[in-house]
């Protein structure tokens, strides 16, 4: 089964009276998104209503409900960063890649969000691939960067 380990994750919070924010973070944590056959799950296993799901997977933006590219892109739209440049950076990563803040490029090698500080504004502006940090962004940097992992600007 796809989501064995979704089915265990569901069996131990009904066992702890069923409370669901902690469920669907770890679920979160374990898929990096909300798959809909695991919601259809919890509705059959809590008594929740799907569209109860919907809600709060939709109100806290920790939460995904579309599985992330192989590379997560975070450009960094804090205090910092935003006036130092942040909001071009991210406008060209959106360009390299053709996507927009929030979406995930078709082949689903990468998705970009834009988070508000990552905790080391001296670097600003700032973006992240994965677990790789770069500071002091420039607008041309991202087409060399994105090439490090398998793509090739448009
Ligand atoms: S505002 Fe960008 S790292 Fe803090």
């Amino acid at each position: 089964m796809a989501f064995e380990k979704a089915g265990a994750m569901i069996a131990a919070c009904k066992q702890r009276g069923g409370i669901l924010l902690p469920l669907l973070e770890d679920i979160n944590a374990e898929y990096g998104y909300l798959p809909e056959e695991v919601l259809r799950l919890i509705t059959s296993e809590l008594g929740y209503a799907l569209s109860q799901l919907y809600s709060l997977a939709t109100f806290y933006n920790l939460f995904r409900l579309e599985p992330r590219g192989r590379h997560f892109i975070q450009v960094c739209q804090g205090t910092a960063c935003y006036v130092r440049g942040g909001q071009r950076i991210l406008e060209s990563v959106e360009g390299v890649l053709g996507v927009k803040e929030g979406e995930t490029t078709s082949d689903r090698q990468f998705t970009v969000e834009s988070v508000r500080c990552m905790g080391c504004c001296s670097l600003a502006p700032v973006l992240r691939v994965d677990e790789d940090t770069y500071g002091r962004m420039r607008t041309g940097r991202f087409r060399d960067i994105v090439k490090k992992y398998g793509r090739n600007e448009r």
